[in-house]
């Protein structure tokens, strides 16, 4: 099974859009997918509520942290929308259940900061210094003239991870939330330009290197 967690403890970052865009996305080529919503806001299910029921289906779970989820049988792509807030322990715990991890960074001074000492902690963690977890960087709402984002630019370019995907700030994604799509699933001349931004972010997640290392022996 295909597991894949949005994660970064400051809200508003879109984890909740990238999360849903994901599972969307998935769903849509055919695979049985489960997004696991882990913030007590339930956003991820509440996109799922305004989902149209001709759309390829998403089961949606609740979760709690600290306690064990529990899928669906056959599930395909496990896509789990984590909590703002998460550090410590939770966060550890959390991190087992996941392949790879996400963390999407708004172009401000105060999200960078935060997402600076949020990746200080997740990079030390033994399923990340062990490939055991990939995690890779996604840098959200970006409007690439301004200095801020050349700022962001910069330092998801130093990280010691992959810097994936910039997607833009447009309303085409506050539009498929409110329809409970992904940008996928929208008509292809609204979101031609958001559908190549995706692609690096897809590629990354198909391939071998967004995987844990296997075993050896
Ligand atoms: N690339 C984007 N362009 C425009 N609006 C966005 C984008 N990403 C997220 N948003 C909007 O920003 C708000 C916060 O995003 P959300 O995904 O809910 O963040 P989080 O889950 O991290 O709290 C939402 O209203 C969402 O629709
Ligand atoms: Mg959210």
């Amino acid at each position: 099974m295909r597991r894949i967690m949005v994660v970064n403890p400051k809200g508003g970052c879109g984890k909740t859009t990238l999360a849903t865009n994901l599972a969307g996305a998935y769903a849509s080529q055919g695979a049985r997918v489960v997004l696991a919503d882990y913030d007590p806001q339930a956003s991820s299910l509440a996109w799922l509520s305004a989902r149209p029921s001709d759309r390829a289906r998403i089961a949606g779970v609740p979760a709690v942290p600290g306690k064990e989820l529990k899928l669906p049988r056959g599930c395909e792509v496990l896509v789990i929308d984590a909590p703002a807030g998460i550090t410590g322990k939770p966060l550890k715990q959390l991190a087992r259940t996941a392949q790879t991890v996400l963390v999407p960074v708004l172009p401000s001074p105060i999200d960078i900061r935060a997402a600076a000492r949020f990746l200080q902690e997740l990079l030390t963690l033994g399923r990340v210094t062990k490939d055991r977890l990939r995690v890779g960087v996604v840098a959200n709402r970006v409007r690439t003239r301004t200095l801020i984002y050349q700022t962001l630019y910069h330092f998801l370019r130093s990280l010691d991870v992959p810097f994936v995907t910039s997607l833009r700030d447009t309303q085409n994604y506050i539009r498929a939330a409110d329809r409970g799509l992904s940008i996928t699933e929208m008509a292809p001349f609204m979101v031609a330009y958001d559908r190549v931004q995706w692609e690096p972010l897809f590629n990354w997640l198909d391939s071998a290197a967004s995987l844990p290392r296997p075993k050896k022996g």
